[in-house]
């Protein structure tokens, strides 16, 4: 039985909101059952799980039902801001603080008062940052960049992360004392695979929703391509059903999606089938890991591409950091990806 969770707002009962998630297998139920809970207090948590597996829905799902949820739900990818912005960009800036800054700004920080802070892909905010986060844990206060008083602010902070904060911690490139904090409550998102019987349930959720978007007529799935997306893995999970349906929709000729319409690519390697080099490179393998730049680096990379068939969310997964990341490391290794190259099986023109 489809029985969505749907994260409401008083007085929006007829129409479903934004957040809502599709999922009947006790994994997901369990993670609904703890969205509510979550939502019914005001602690930090520590949202878990694969690329594409709804991290940021759970975020939008716990504000919308919390005591916030009239208030501002602010996101920030700690990856996609440069380094050197990232503070003035979470922690505002008084008139003077550096060349430039000509009138005081309030950061994304002082934005969440009221409601919610979601710092994503945390395990890549700038260690020097991370003092400062502490503090706003644990004092409820901020001082702007270029500023001396700290200022109050009530957000509540929601961060995520898609890789192993332990193995960032053994790395130095995250604070032990930060990671405790943040980690007060965890929600861990199961990759699709691991979602018994959701596979199906989303896929015709999905389908009806990416019809209405691009103006289609509804369709059916056909047996064989119902079989299909039971059986495929989801490596990318919802995100990458999301990116099939959407092509199949527009390949689509008759009144059926049939398997052909979906390019379903083949099951992914086991992480049994990585090579040798590959696996000691590999998530909670505590061992040191190469310098930054440096040949093994860059032999480290080169043997997860090969491995995962050059698949950047699952080399990213192989290697233990976040796409972000991977990608920041192939331009210090110099692995060149060809420009035509398809996103999800890029051939590699290496640069040594
Ligand atoms: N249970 C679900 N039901 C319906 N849609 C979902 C569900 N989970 C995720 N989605 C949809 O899948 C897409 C990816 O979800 P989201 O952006 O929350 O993933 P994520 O874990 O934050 O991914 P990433 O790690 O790549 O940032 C979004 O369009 C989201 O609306
Ligand atoms: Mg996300």
């Amino acid at each position: 039985m489809n029985r969505p969770f749907r994260a409401m707002k008083a007085g929006d009962d007829a129409t479903l909101m934004a957040s809502t998630m599709i999922g009947n297998s006790p994994a997901m139920l369990d993670v609904f059952d703890q969205i509510r809970r979550f939502a019914a207090c005001d602690l930090p948590v520590l949202i878990t799980g694969e690329s594409g597996t709804g991290k940021e829905l759970v975020v939008r799902a716990i504000h919308e039902q919390s005591r916030r949820a009239a208030g501002p739900n602010v996101a920030i990818n700690c990856a996609a801001l440069p380094a050197s912005l990232i503070a003035s960009e979470l922690f505002g800036y008084e008139k003077g603080a550096f060349t430039g800054a000509t009138s005081r700004r309030h950061g994304h920080i002082e934005h969440a008062a009221g409601g919610t802070l979601f710092l994503d892909e945390i395990g890549d905010m700038p260690l020097d940052l991370q003092g400062y986060l502490l503090r706003f844990l644990q004092e409820g206060e901020i001082v702007r960049v270029g500023g001396r008083t700290p200022i109050k602010v009530d957000a509540r902070v929601i961060t995520a992360t898609n890789i192993p904060l332990r193995a960032a911690i053994a790395a130095g490139r995250l604070r032990e004392d930060l990671f405790y904090r943040l980690n007060v409550l965890t929600l861990h998102l199961p990759p699709l695979r691991d979602r018994n019987g959701d596979a199906e349930l989303l896929a015709l959720h999905l389908l009806r929703k990416i019809e209405g978007e691009l103006g289609q007529a509804p369709r059916a799935f056909a047996p064989a391509a119902m079989t299909a997306i039971r059986q495929h893995s989801w490596p990318g999970n919802i995100r990458e059903m999301i990116a099939t349906l959407r092509r199949a929709v527009i390949l689509a000729n008759g009144p059926r999606i049939e398997v052909s319409d979906l390019r379903i690519e083949p099951a992914p390697l086991e992480p049994a089938a990585l090579s040798q080099r590959a696996r000691r490179y590999c998530v909670g393998d505590d061992r040191p890991r190469p310098e930054p730049g440096s040949p093994a680096e860059r032999t480290a990379v080169l043997s997860a591409l090969e491995a995962s068939q050059h698949n950047m969310t699952r080399t990213a997964e192989a290697i233990g950091v976040s796409r972000v990341t991977l990608y920041r490391m192939l331009r210090r290794t110099q692995i060149q990806l060809l420009p035509h190259a398809r996103p999800q099986m890029a051939g590699l023109a290496t640069a040594k």
